[in-house]
């Protein structure tokens, strides 16, 4: 506790009476609305106590701190994989900093393969739910009773009601989102065609290397969750034959980078 404590008062030492309301943690394709935050503090990952870590390959995480549609946001410019070599406590770490700075709500978006065999690529999933039966829970170990109960309730995660805001806004502005369930793979390599057959068994809609040790951490906190899935190509063995060498995933990401972008900020007055 003592650490996230430090972690957080670093950041209130700059940001002063300002609070962010949203955590959101942008991966591939979206991470450039963090350039668009407005009235913004940038705060290294290397200068906040405890919080580690520049990613692996030599970026430079950012916390970036201001304004987005007229509400204090929290924005994570870089963010951890367990891939990388990062523990699931390591990657979900800033979720609870988050949590000491008033957070109440989380926009978390990612890459994925889809396994559903009505998804396309480029299409927008909604993550109803998630499944992760690998890598340890960040939750293992001493539990912190300020954070959340030892056992806690996994029922709601990405809740109906931010789902909900989501799912109007889309409509609204003509963008064809899907709602399905997220089934974490550890990576870095991609998944057997023989694996994404047991995804498509076990109820996963879409597959990726991310998002549900912050999810799970902040359902802890009570930090309610909005996540967003880009379908960045077909899983492996969906089309016959086809592989996954030199899957571009940030440049698909290019591609629905408007419309995505776009949906996020529509969401982010409504979920304060
Ligand atoms: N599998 C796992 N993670 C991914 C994929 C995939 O096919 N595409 C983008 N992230």
């Amino acid at each position: 506790m003592q650490r996230y404590t430090e972690s957080a008062d670093y950041i209130k030492s700059i940001i002063g009476d300002r609070r962010p309301e949203i955590l959101m943690i942008l991966g591939s394709g979206i991470g450039f609305l963090a350039d668009e935050i407005e009235n913004a503090a940038v705060i290294p990952y290397a200068d906040i106590p405890h919080f580690g870590v520049s990613t692996v390959d030599g970026h430079a995480g950012k916390l970036v701190i201001g304004e987005l549609e007229g509400v204090c946001v929290m924005v994570m410019r870089g963010r951890m994989h367990c891939y990388e070599g990062y523990t699931p406590q390591q990657v979900s770490y800033p979720v609870r900093v988050a949590k000491l700075l008033g957070v109440k709500s989380m926009i978390v978006t990612n890459a994925a393969g889809a396994v559903n065999l009505d998804y396309a690529v480029g299409d927008l999933m909604l993550i109803s739910d998630h499944i992760r039966f690998m890598g340890m829970s960040p939750l293992t170990g001493p539990n912190i009773d300020e954070f959340g109960p030892r056992f806690c309730d996994m029922s709601n995660v990405y809740t109906k009601e931010l789902r909900t805001i989501a799912k109007n806004k889309a409509a609204e502005m003509g963008i064809n989102l899907r709602e399905g369930v997220y089934f974490y793979c550890a990576g870095p390599q991609f998944e057997t065609p023989a694996e994404i057959r047991a995804v498509a068994v076990l109820g996963g809609d879409a597959v990726g290397m991310s998002t549900v040790f912050e999810a799970t951490v902040a359902a802890h906190c009570g930090i309610k969750v909005l996540g967003i899935s880009l379908m960045s190509n077909m899983a492996a063995g969906i089309i016959p034959d086809a592989l996954l060498d030199g899957l571009d995933v940030e440049e698909v990401g290019e591609r629905s980078k408007d419309s995505f972008s776009a949906l996020v900020r529509a969401c982010v007055p409504y979920m304060r």
